[in-house]
């Protein structure tokens, strides 16, 4: 079995495009590997955000996990800070990350832009990512398209660590897996969708939500009037319908956009249904996680013990192998 890691950012929402991108390959993953899900508390703050919400944040997204079908006994689900051996091993493997990659990155230069004051944790935000699929030995990590370049310079890292230290203990160079929703857009038609950008439709919004946030939503921009024929290859609405319509549903949207058969409002309401239909479930087992935090607190503690008993092991291994002094026995 291959060890499967991958992280989310408790950003304040779990949205269609995280879900479409890799949640809902990560609930596929866990009964066929060896799975590790993390909310990933460390890099939500390299950017401004507000302490007093970052625990409940760290928790909703919990519940996101779990309500999507992300199962306790088949993954270990837990939060980052709760396992200090990732800011370790992000230390370590600082030393030998070359400054000129992580300047390279086009997330680092993207969100640096939009800071006055950039923070060295932003430039790092790679390293502690690299830390965090590398402390378990993770062979496969299910993302989106935005995290390639990421992984790219994981495997960069892992090489550069392996040639300096490896010694009977390598790390693996860990490949990424995409899903075929890699690059979900946003309401807007135009760029990806993300909760910074309030183009989302979250996992846990209510179904009039849902249909009052599609209305507007952009489609094929060279479809101006109701009789203009569209394009379904080309609208972001299609691309939605995917991850929530089944194949037939599919024939018969796109037959009827390229035919001007039915009007975009039309599909976007046989796509509002279905959504809706596919995110009831969810929503409802979220409803009954929301009532009761304890459970999902204790899950969480279960989770990062699990996961430390694995940092540990690796920890071991690679401070011997970069020389420090052992701590003596007590
Ligand atoms: P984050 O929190 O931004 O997003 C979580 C996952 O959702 C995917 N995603 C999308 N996929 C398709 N279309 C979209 N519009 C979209 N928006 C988000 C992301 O690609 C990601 O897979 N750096 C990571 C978190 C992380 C991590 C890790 C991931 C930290 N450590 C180790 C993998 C392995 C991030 O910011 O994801």
């Amino acid at each position: 079995m291959a060890r499967v890691f991958s992280g989310i950012q408790p950003s304040g929402e779990l949205h269609i495009g995280n879900y479409l991108g890799a949640v809902q390959n990560w609930v596929k993953l866990q009964y066929q590997h060896d799975c590790l899900f993390c909310v990933v508390d460390l890099h939500a703050i390299t950017q401004p955000y507000d302490p007093a919400t970052l625990a409940q944040r760290s928790l909703d997204m919990a519940i996101g996990l779990f309500a999507s079908g992300i199962e306790p006994a088949r993954a270990i689900v837990f939060v980052q800070s709760h396992v200090s051996e990732h800011t370790e091993l992000n230390w370590l493997l600082n030393t030998v990350t070359p400054l000129g990659e992580l300047e390279r990155q086009t997330q680092f230069k993207d969100k640096s832009q939009r800071q006055e004051s950039v923070p060295a944790g932003l430039l790092n935000y790679p390293v502690l990512q690299a830390a965090d699929v590398l402390l378990y030995e993770a062979t496969l990590v299910p993302v989106g398209e935005d995290q390639l370049q990421h992984l790219e310079l994981m495997r960069e890292i892992a090489r550069r660590w392996n040639a300096r230290f490896a010694n009977g203990f390598a790390f693996p160079e860990p490949q990424a897996l995409l899903s075929t929703a890699k690059r979900v857009l946003g309401l807007d038609g135009q760029a990806k969708m993300s909760k910074s950008l309030g183009n989302t439709i979250g996992l846990l919004d209510p179904p009039e939500t849902i249909w009052e946030k599609l209305k507007p939503a952009a489609t094929d921009p060279a479809r101006v009037t109701r009789k203009d024929p569209g394009n379904p290859d080309i609208c972001n609405i299609f691309t939605i319908h995917h991850g929530f319509s089944p194949p037939d549903t599919l024939k018969l949207v796109a037959h009827n956009c390229r035919t001007a058969g039915w009007g975009c409002l039309d599909c976007k309401r046989v796509l509002a249904d279905n959504m809706i239909a596919a995110l009831a479930p969810i929503r409802e087992r979220a409803a009954v996680l929301q009532a009761d935090p304890r459970t999902v607190t204790d899950l969480l503690r279960a989770g990062a013990d699990r996961a430390r008993a694995i940092a540990r092991r690796t920890m071991d291994r690679v401070r011997r192998r970069m020389g420090f002094l052992g701590t003596p026995e007590a």
